[in-house]
């Protein structure tokens, strides 16, 4: 199974996410795939934003080794789910489709972008992500697929 999460910039809410489901897999002992990626090319090879990595290293995350990447249209037939961190990533995801059977794979969640705010944008978006992830493991378990 391989999971990719994908936001605009690869540098807040979808390294969040890689992370934390990352630590929840080890901990349940899956050795699925999972990674994050970006629509937009401004961040590409940038580390994650210092606090995407200070909320994750808060909560025993340690994403330092990050790099941002962008989305490529090969992405659709790499990874068995892409999750798409809100409506404008899925609307700028439109860009990398050559075949409609690709959106097959993709769902959408809605996590507002912490990235103009503050710190606690950051606390707060790890905390649904991390309740978010806790769901799709359920879901991914029960599915197995
Ligand atoms: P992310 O946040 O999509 O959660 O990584 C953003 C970071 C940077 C930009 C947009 C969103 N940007 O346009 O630079």
């Amino acid at each position: 199974m391989k999971i990719l999460f994908t936001c605009l910039g690869n540098i807040c809410r979808s390294p969040i996410a890689e992370g934390v489901l990352r630590k929840k897999m080890k901990a349940m002992g899956l050795t699925w795939q999972v990674a994050s990626n970006g629509t937009n090319r401004y961040h590409k090879g940038d580390a994650a934003d210092q606090r995407t990595i200070a909320v994750c290293h808060d909560h025993g995350v340690d994403i330092r080794s990050h790099i941002a990447r962008r989305f490529k249209t090969t992405d659709f037939s790499e990874y068995d789910h892409i999750i798409c961190m809100a409506e404008d990533v899925f609307i700028e995801l439109q860009e990398f489709v050559t075949d409609k059977n690709q959106l097959q794979k993709v769902q959408i969640i809605s996590f507002n972008d912490p990235w103009y705010g503050g710190q606690e944008g950051f606390d707060e978006c790890y905390r649904a992500i991390a309740t978010y992830c806790d769901t799709l493991l359920e879901e991914l378990l029960a599915n197995k697929n």
